[in-house]
């Protein structure tokens, strides 16, 4: 699969650990800054990767600002996006499992590294149930045309 990881100045931490992480999985992985610790706006970040998931150029996005709340905010308004802000294991595996995510938000001021890998691998290696839950999220689709 691949991905692509957007940060800003606050989520710049936890990038190498997601990288590692999913390259370590067997993934391909794209980076799309922000690259230094200099004061940038989340919003330009979550856009800039999450218009590679629409366009079909990465699978999955991940995003990192501070607490991953600005990012899944910014993400989860652009059409085709399902981010999911996310600090512990369990909710990164039913994100997939249920809410069919193609986005995954976490904060560098929240969890640590380790953490943090826990998360991308339980995240990258679970499937979306479909079934019941399909129904589901192709109502959360429908609320874009509202
Ligand atoms: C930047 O200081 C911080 O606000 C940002 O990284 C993020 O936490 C926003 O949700």
């Amino acid at each position: 699969m691949k991905y692509v990881i957007g940060n800003d100045h606050g989520g710049i931490d936890l990038v190498d650990a997601v990288e590692e992480k999913l390259k370590e999985l067997g993934h391909q992985v794209e980076k799309v800054g922000t690259f230094s610790k200099e004061s940038v706006d989340y919003p330009d970040f979550a856009k800039k990767a999450c218009q590679k998931v629409i366009d079909k150029e990465a699978d999955f996005a991940i995003l990192l600002c501070g607490t991953g709340v600005g990012m899944s905010l910014s993400a989860n308004k652009i059409k085709g996006i399902r981010a999911a802000c996310v600090s512990e294991t369990y909710s990164a595996k039913m994100s997939r499992a249920h809410n069919n995510a193609n986005c995954l938000c976490m904060g560098a001021r929240v969890i640590g590294s380790e953490v943090c890998k826990d998360i991308v691998e339980v995240f990258a290696s679970t499937k979306f149930e479909g079934g019941r839950h399909e129904k589901r999220v192709n109502k959360i689709m429908d609320i874009e045309e509202m």
